[in-house]
């Protein structure tokens, strides 16, 4: 029989085995592993011991055509001439969002963005539509972006986002989102869960510098939630807003939980006394200037509550930062802990951090 040679191991000692093979030099790169059944079949090199070899501890080898494995990255698409004349100034990242890819390019190979495009369509099947990202822009944070390519003609960047589980209809291209943060979204449940365990209730959540909705979708589909109180400057992020979180109240474990969508200013709403001393927690998103809101926002905090916030700051300002917050607080009469915390690197200079101010009821 033709074909390659394969080992074929138990599927669960796959990684194994791929690894001793990979130390010895016997595995066939450029192929992929195959199922069978249970099993798998790893692909051996020419080299690599003949049947029976006590090496291979029993199991046996089989002659199989071997699986192409097409090319590893959108790069290997490309002419080799043109990978050599623009090899440094191709980019080396690109963030995916639903069906939707962005991509940031230098000036340089502009030119050839359809070529780059239509590599980048070709290597990731489930892409809809490829689109240079020219970085974000103005108050609202949204991305400056100009379609490339689709696959199908559909121009539209509207795409559906899932994540932890909850999905998102968004459009990059008029409200702020951001995939990178969702081992946030992660860690504030975390946050959530351990408050409303000490209130020993459903919590209610402001958020007013939402954008689509993603601070408070896994709050609320695990129904840790019994009011949301959710805005945005931004007319255009509403929309989505109001149908990604409705439908996942709808869906999650407490369809009766109340959601209130507000459009405006963030700092206006204190100035509405239904919202006064009401929140358990309150998100403050808002990374460049919420420092700055922070004053404005302390009214709508109830005796007992957590603010949970984000802040691009220079490296290693954890200490200052928690101080001008603790200062923020105690002019307001509110004692409260504040944990500062960095997050991950944004520039070689700059650095998000995770604020989590618990406020105490000040004895
Ligand atoms: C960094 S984004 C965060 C959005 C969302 N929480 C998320 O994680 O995807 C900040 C959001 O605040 C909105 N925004 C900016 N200034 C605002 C203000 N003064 N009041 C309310 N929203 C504001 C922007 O439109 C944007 O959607």
């Amino acid at each position: 029989m033709s074909g390659m040679r394969h080992l074929r191991v138990p599927s669960e000692a796959t990684a194994r085995w791929r690894d001793r093979l990979l130390g010895e030099g016997w595995l066939a790169t450029g192929v992929g592993i195959q199922a069978d059944g249970d099993y798998r079949l790893v692909p051996l090199t020419d080299d690599a011991p003949d049947e029976g070899s006590p090496w291979y501890e029993g199991h046996a080898t089989v002659k199989r055509s071997s699986l192409e494995r097409g090319p590893q990255h959108w790069r290997e698409r490309l002419e080799d001439a043109f990978v050599e004349q623009f090899g440094p100034l191709l980019p080396t990242a690109h963030e995916v969002q639903g069906d939707v890819l962005l991509v940031k390019l230098e000036p340089e190979v502009e030119p050839y963005e359809q070529t780059i495009a239509q590599a980048m369509l070709d290597q990731f099947p489930h892409v809809r539509i490829i689109c240079a990202d020219g970085g974000v822009v103005g108050e609202f944070r949204v991305r400056d972006l100009r379609v490339l390519l689709s696959r199908d003609g559909n121009l539209s960047t509207v795409t559906s986002v899932k994540e932890h589980g909850v999905a998102y209809t968004l459009d990059p291209s008029t409200a702020y989102f951001s995939a990178r943060l969702s081992g946030e979204r992660q860690a504030v449940m975390d946050l959530i869960e351990a408050h409303r365990a000490r209130l020993g209730r459903r919590l209610v959540v402001h958020d007013p510098y939402a954008g689509v909705g993603p601070n408070l979708g896994l709050p609320l589909a695990r129904g840790e939630v019994e009011t949301a109180v959710v805005g945005d400057l931004n007319s255009a992020a509403i929309p989505y807003l109001r149908e990604n979180l409705q439908h996942i109240i709808s869906k999650g474990a407490h369809p009766d939980a109340r959601l209130i969508v507000r459009e405006g200013d963030g700092r206006s709403w204190a100035e509405d006394r239904t919202l006064l001393a009401q929140a358990d927690v309150l998100f403050v998103n808002l990374p460049h200037e919420g420092l700055d809101h922070v004053h404005r926002l302390l009214p709508l905090l109830s005796s007992d509550a957590l603010m949970i916030g984000w802040a691009v700051v220079d490296r290693h300002q954890e200490t200052e930062v928690s101080e001008r917050l603790a200062s923020i607080f105690s002019t307001a009469g509110r004692a409260c802990e504040v944990s500062v915390q960095a997050t991950k690197g944004f520039s070689t200079t700059r650095t998000m951090v995770r604020l989590v101010v618990r406020t105490t009821t000040g004895s």
